[in-house]
């Protein structure tokens, strides 16, 4: 076991921090980093404050702060819909610190809010992801999340158009990709 993965094992999580710890965390994402996960658009030291002010105070987001050692690196958040018909779902998201990537903590952290979840009566996480993240897929799909559907062109880069990939993970475990193919072709038939 490397020294790296056996301190994945020590990840510490809170429902809190300070801002100033969040807004170093934040800082501390590089280009690659924000090029999969632009939720707060673009971070620097101009919009840093703004960004975390208004997190800081959002109450439809339960928040979840990972520490190694002291150090924050992982942030993650479910959040609640408003629509009264959609209060068992939640969409979650999450970014790991660019040093701290792919060391077993986006994981962790994704499985304790899945955990957290179920505990506080929701039975749908749903997820959009770059058709372009690999290591953001594999991980999601390594935690039982399932592909919903594949929005082509959906957003755009300067020139480069990317497609959304949306996923969801259900609490009863159940495998829905016969009944989404069955009701593709015959949505398809219908029309
Ligand atoms: C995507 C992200 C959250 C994953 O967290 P992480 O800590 O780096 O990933 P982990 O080490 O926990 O690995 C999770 C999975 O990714 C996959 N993975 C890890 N390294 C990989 C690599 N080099 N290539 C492909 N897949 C890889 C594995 O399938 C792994 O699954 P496992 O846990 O069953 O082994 C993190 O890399 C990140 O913050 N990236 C930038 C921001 C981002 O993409 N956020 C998500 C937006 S939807």
């Amino acid at each position: 076991m490397t020294n790296a993965i056996k301190r994945s094992h020590d990840l510490v999580i809170l429902n809190k921090t300070s801002k100033e710890k969040f807004k170093k965390f934040l800082l501390s994402l590089g280009n690659k980093t924000q090029n999969t996960f632009n939720h707060f658009g673009e971070i620097n030291t101009i919009t840093v404050t703004s960004i975390a002010v208004k997190e800081f105070t959002r109450n439809d987001k339960e928040k979840f702060f990972g520490f190694i050692d002291g150090e924050l690196t992982v942030y993650g958040f479910l959040t609640r819909f408003d629509k009264i018909t959609k209060k068992h779902n939640c969409t979650l998201g999450i970014v790991v610190s660019d040093t701290w990537q792919k060391k077993g903590l986006g994981h962790k952290m994704c499985q304790h809010m899945i955990d957290f979840a179920w505990k506080h009566g929701f039975t749908k996480i749903w997820l959009a992801v770059y058709s372009d993240n690999k290591i953001g897929i594999n991980l999601y799909k390594s935690l039982g999340f399932q592909i919903e559907g594949i929005f082509i062109n959906d957003e755009k880069f300067n020139t480069q158009n990317r497609h959304v990939i949306s996923m969801a993970r259900f609490k009863n475990e159940n495998d829905y990709d016969t009944k989404r193919l069955d009701m593709w072709k015959k949505l398809n038939l219908d029309l």
